[in-house]
């Protein structure tokens, strides 16, 4: 009896083994072309598709039943097969289905039809193994469960939740195919993968953007409804088209619908993109403010879809080597007295004075129609206020709805420098820490800080180093890697050195050194050590350094 079940057991799985292959099929074209055939019949859940990381991108037309759903680049091993990414089979269950390639490969001197592509590596499967496989992944940053990661993205609060969106390419590890991913953290710790958010449509990719809480349900899609608003683009041979389009959610963030009047907000330039949008008591209206080109576009709106255009902001202040993108714009209590003014926040790339991606920002006042800067000499002749020195603070904004009037920001810890050839695979890029933003004020002259949340502190996630001059700090490990803090009292400057700590030479514009300066006399350092970044905070927020670090191990030696 046994035995007998056993055989039959095994036949099955011979028999399944056996048709599963024969389910998939791969025609090689003339040209640079191959269809990739998945049978209706076939149960399987994944499509494994075999990725290099260096290899071009290969264009992929995704057609079920003769229809085209999507349009995805990939970059298909040629060479050797780096890591697998998986591509879902489920929606298109019971249809036949045609992945049709264009491999982008120049067949005059390579000879043989798709000899040159590892399309043997393809395969079907019902798992795929997303386990780290990573030394650097960081253990208690934000990080994408595998694949690229960059902007964060609509981030809120609801009901004890903290909802993450983060521009994702679940086909590579480098940038491409923009979709918002999805974490969850009720704790800003410990993060939950959650299943992606906004797909590309036929609009374009989905890139950066915000979400608030309707909580009277202005947006006609009932109260308390989630909407996001994020850019819908598509690049074209002529340039890029961007739009503003709109989603909403009636389950508290986990899943949304497009708004089928899409495209809501338009405009006559190619870089029009990042739409973070607010409730302004103030003005008992919707604010909204756009990165257009090198300047801010701001407006206003009662329903979320019809937006007004109340004025622009920035053209001859504050860094212009770059465009800008990512906005914010906030209203933030001034420490120590009943103080507040207004923080425009405007991520620029490149520009940063050490180079490559960073956050500058513009203290002043806004009544929702106009953003005024309290002291126009401080970001003239191209003189602009950085919220971090660091390397890697990139497309920092804020979570909308944060409970206690707080006003947290994540940065994505990378450059553009650099971004896609950092040594990882499985996973490219992690978040920062979540940080509250404040302002104090030295003198006449306000400064945005940038104070780890609160949830951080008796964490045991940081070492606090208490200061009381000129001071240098060593982050170590036995190999020999080291990253320097240096801060010097005279000089009023903090520094970071990572010249020496591990693998550099991936990018001639990562081993760097970059200075702070610092605007009251430091009384701590507060530093937190993750597998490979390292954040400091002079006096708990007054002056940030974030930097990624790439050593042998882990540095745990403090000196
Ligand atoms: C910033 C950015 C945004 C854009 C997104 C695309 O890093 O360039 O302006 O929306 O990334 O992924």
């Amino acid at each position: 009896m046994t035995t007998k079940t056993l055989t039959f057991g095994l036949l099955l799985s011979t028999l399944f083994a056996t048709s599963a292959s024969a389910q998939m099929k791969i025609e090689r074209l003339a040209h640079d072309n191959c269809n990739i055939r998945v049978a209706a019949s076939e149960q399987s859940k994944y499509l494994l598709l075999p990725i290099e990381d260096k290899a071009p991108e290969a264009n992929i037309r995704v057609i079920a039943n003769n229809d085209l759903q999507r349009t995805i680049n990939v970059r298909l091993a040629q060479n050797k097969v780096d890591y697998y990414v998986p591509f879902l089979l489920d929606e298109f269950r019971g249809k036949e289905l045609v992945l049709s390639a264009t491999l982008n490969i120049d067949r005059s001197n390579r000879g043989g039809v798709g000899a040159d592509v590892r399309l043997k590596d393809i395969r079907l499967s019902d798992t795929f193994d997303s386990s780290n496989k990573e030394k650097f992944r960081p253990a208690f940053h934000h990080t994408p469960e595998y694949a690229w990661m960059n902007d964060p993205n609509g981030m809120f609060y609801l009901d004890g939740v903290w909802h993450l969106f983060y521009q994702y390419n679940p086909y590579g590890s480098m940038w491409g195919n923009m979709n918002w991913g999805h974490s969850t953290s009720t704790d800003l710790i410990n993060w939950k993968h959650e299943p992606i958010a906004l797909a590309p449509d036929a609009h374009g990719t989905i890139f950066s953007g915000s979400c608030v809480v309707d909580k009277d349900g202005t947006a006609g899609f009932g109260k308390g409804a989630v909407i996001a608003l994020y850019t819908s683009a598509t690049a074209t041979p002529r340039g890029d088209i961007q739009f503003q389009s709109l989603a909403y959610s009636t389950d508290g963030g986990h899943t949304f619908k497009k708004y089928e009047g899409n495209p809501i907000l338009t405009a006559d330039i190619a870089d029009f993109r990042d739409p973070n949008m607010f409730w302004n008591e103030d003005i008992k209206a919707w604010n909204l403010i756009m990165s257009a080109g090198q300047e801010m576009r701001i407006y206003s709106s009662p329903n979320l879809k019809d937006w007004h255009e109340e004025s622009r902001f920035g053209l001859n202040l504050g860094c212009h080597g770059g465009v800008w993108e990512c906005p914010d714009l906030m209203k933030l209590p001034v420490e120590g007295s009943k103080e507040s003014k207004w923080v425009l926040i405007g991520n620029i790339n490149p520009g940063f004075i050490f180079g490559g991606s960073a956050t500058q920002y513009f203290v002043g006042d806004f009544d929702g129609h106009k953003f005024t800067v309290d002291d126009e000499a401080r970001y003239q002749n191209g003189n602009a206020l950085w919220q971090d020195y660091g390397k890697d603070h990139y497309a920092t904004v804020s979570f909308s709805n944060a409970p206690d009037g707080r006003h947290p920001m994540i940065a994505w810890m990378s450059n553009w420098e650099y971004a896609n050839d950092v040594p990882t695979m499985q996973y490219r890029s992690s978040n920062s820490i979540v940080r509250d933003a404040y302002l104090y004020k030295v003198g006449k002259d306000y400064f945005l800080g940038s104070r780890p949340a609160p949830e951080y502190n008796n964490a045991g996630l940081d070492k606090t180093v208490k200061v009381k001059g000129s001071c240098t700090i060593k982050l170590s490990n036995a190999e020999g890697d080291e990253a320097v803090i240096i801060y010097d009292q005279k000089a009023m400057t903090l520094t970071f050195d990572r010249s020496k700590c591990g693998q550099t030479d991936f990018s001639q514009n990562f081993a760097t050194k970059t200075t702070a300066p610092v605007h009251r006399k430091l009384t701590s350092i507060r530093i937190f050590i993750d597998n490979s970044s390292v954040e400091v905070f002079g006096n708990n927020g007054e002056v940030v350094l974030t930097n990624l670090v790439f050593p042998k191990s882990p540095l745990t030696i403090m000196k």
